[in-house]
C-alpha cells in the first residue's frame, strides 16, 4: 500500500511546479449508468487518485499556492444515512480528517464558495482539460495540468513498483494456468474467465483493460474484445490480459497453442517474435528513446519477415515505405503505471522527446499479424496473428522485465 505521506509529498512537488498566485482544481471521477439506472463498477479518476489516494466519487482537491505558502484541501461526500443504506458508508470529513493529510477537509458543497473566495487574487487555474470544464471569476488564465501530473507519474516510486509487480504476479498466476489447461472445445470467453477469475481470487478485483483472447485469426484484430469464438485445435490464441492491483496496472501478452502444440510455420513465427522482444529489451537503458526502440524492432522485424518470405524486395525500401506496417502497425510499447497506457507525455511541451529514466516503467509488445485471406504472404503463415508482452522496469544501469516469471519460450 501507498503511505499517506506519499501522497503529501506528491502535492507539494505539483505544488512546486505550478505558478504562484494560482489554484489547481482536480475533480474525482463520475459513477456511469450502464443500463437504465444501473452503474459500472466506479473507479477512480487515475490523477485524482495519483494526489489523493482517496477512492470515492463526488470529491474534490483544491491546492492553492500564494505568494509564499500553500494549501490543500479536499471536499467529500457527505455522511448521508439514507443514501448510505443504498449504496454503502462514506467516510465523511471528520474520518477523512483523520486519514488524509491535507490542511483543510470540508463537505462537497462547500466547494463553490471556498472556491470564490480563494481565486479573489489569483490569476492562473490549473484543471485537468480532458476530464473537465472550468471558467471562473477573477481567472485570466487557465492551464493543463495533467501535463504536469503526467511527468510526475512517470517515475515510479518504490511502493508504486512493489503494486505493479503485485499486479504481474497476480497475471502471472492466470497466465500459467491458461497455459496448463485442456482448451479443447472451449470458447474464448470461458478462457477469459479463468483470467478474471484467478484475477479476483487472488485479491485482484478489476482487470487493467478488457482482455483480449484471440483463436486464430481473431488475433489479427488488434482490439478483439468480443471473446466469443470456440478455439480450435492447431490455432493460437493470442491472450492480452492483466489485472489492476490497488489503481496499478499490468499489461501482458501470451500467444500460446489451443491443444499446447506450435506446428512448424506457427514456431517459425513466433521464434521471430520472440527473438526481436529479447534483443528490443536488452536495449532498455537510461537516456535511450522510446523511438531509438521503436525503430529498431521495425528493422528487426523487417530483416524476419523477409527471411520468412512474407515480405518481399529491398529493406531499405520496404522501411522507407513503411510496408511492414501490413503486418506490424502498433507501437513498441507505452508508459504503464495507474493506467495500463499511463497518461503521462511522450514529449516534453518543447517538442523534445522524453528520453527513458530509473523508475519509468514501459511495456514491450512487438507483434505480427497476418490475415487469413492475404494473398501475398506464404499459405501457412495466413491467419496467425502473435504478439509478445512484457512489462520493464528502467533501473539505474539498464533494466528489470518484471514479467519476467511469465514463460514464453515454446
Ligand atoms: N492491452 C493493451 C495494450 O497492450 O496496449
Ligand atoms: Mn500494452
Ligand atoms: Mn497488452
Amino acid at each position: 500500500m501507498i503511505h499517506e505521506l506519499e501522497y503529501k509529498k506528491r502535492r507539494q512537488k505539483i505544488l512546486k511546479r505550478v505558478s504562484k498566485n494560482s489554484i489547481t482544481l482536480l475533480f474525482s471521477a463520475t459513477p456511469k449508468i450502464r443500463s437504465n439506472d444501473t452503474e459500472y463498477p466506479f473507479r477512480q479518476n487515475s490523477n485524482f487518485y495519483y494526489l489523493t489516494g482517496f477512492r470515492e466519487d463526488n470529491a474534490c482537491l483544491l491546492l492553492i499556492k500564494n505568494r509564499k505558502k500553500t494549501k490543500s484541501i479536499l471536499f467529500v461526500h457527505k455522511k448521508e444515512p439514507q443514501q448510505e443504506l443504498w449504496n454503502g458508508k462514506r467516510l465523511g470529513k471528520k474520518e477523512a480528517k483523520k486519514r488524509f493529510l491535507v490542511d483543510e477537509i470540508y463537505d462537497r458543497d462547500m466547494l463553490e464558495t471556498i472556491l470564490k473566495s480563494e481565486s479573489k487574487d489569483k490569476n492562473t487555474l490549473y484543471y485537468d482539460f480532458k476530464a473537465d470544464k472550468q471558467k471562473l471569476e477573477n481567472i485570466k488564465t487557465y492551464k493543463d495540468i495533467s501535463y504536469h501530473i503526467g511527468l510526475q507519474r512517470l517515475i515510479k516510486s518504490k511502493s508504486e513498483i512493489a503494486l505493479i509487480q503485485k499486479a504481474i504476479d497476480i497475471t502471472a498466476l492466470a497466465h500459467h494456468n491458461a497455459m496448463n489447461i485442456d482448451k479443447t472445445d472451449m470458447n474464448e470467453y470461458q478462457l477469459q474467465a479463468e483470467f478474471e477469475y484467478i484475477f479476483k481470487k487472488n485479491g485482484a478485483y478489476n482487470d487493467a483493460y478488457t482482455s483480449i483472447v484471440a483463436g486464430g485469426n481473431s488475433a489479427n484484430t488488434l482490439h478483439y474484445i468480443e471473446n466469443n469464438k470456440t478455439l480450435k485445435n492447431n490455432e493460437l490464441i493470442l491472450i492480452d490480459a492483466g489485472c489492476e492491483y490497488n489503481y496499478y496496472a499490468s499489461d501482458i501478452t501470451r500467444t500460446i497453442a489451443t491443444n499446447g502444440r506450435f506446428t512448424p510455420a506457427q514456431k517459425e513465427l513466433y521464434n521471430m517474435v520472440l527473438e526481436v522482444q529479447l534483443k528490443i529489451i536488452e536495449m532498455i537503458k537510461p537516456n535511450i528513446l522510446r523511438t531509438t526502440l521503436q525503430k529498431k524492432a521495425v528493422e528487426l522485424l523487417t530483416d524476419g519477415m523477409i527471411d520468412l518470405k512474407i515480405l518481399k524486395g529491398n529493406r531499405d525500401k520496404i522501411i522507407k515505405k513503411e510496408l511492414y506496417k501490413k503486418y506490424y502497425p502498433h507501437g513498441i510499447g507505452h508508459w504503464m503505471g495507474i493506467d495500463v497506457h499511463d497518461e503521462s507525455p511522450y514529449k516534453y511541451k518543447n517538442g523534445k522527446e522524453i528520453a527513458l529514466a530509473k523508475g519509468m516503467v514501459l511495456t514491450i509488445e512487438p507483434g505480427i499479424y497476418i490475415d487469413k485471406e492475404d494473398k501475398d504472404v506464404p499459405q501457412k503463415y495466413r491467419g496467425i496473428g502473435i504478439r509478445i508482452e512484457d512489462d520493464i522496469l528502467v533501473t539505474e544501469n539498464g533494466f528489470k522485465n518484471l514479467s519476467l516469471s511469465i514463460m514464453k519460450k515454446i
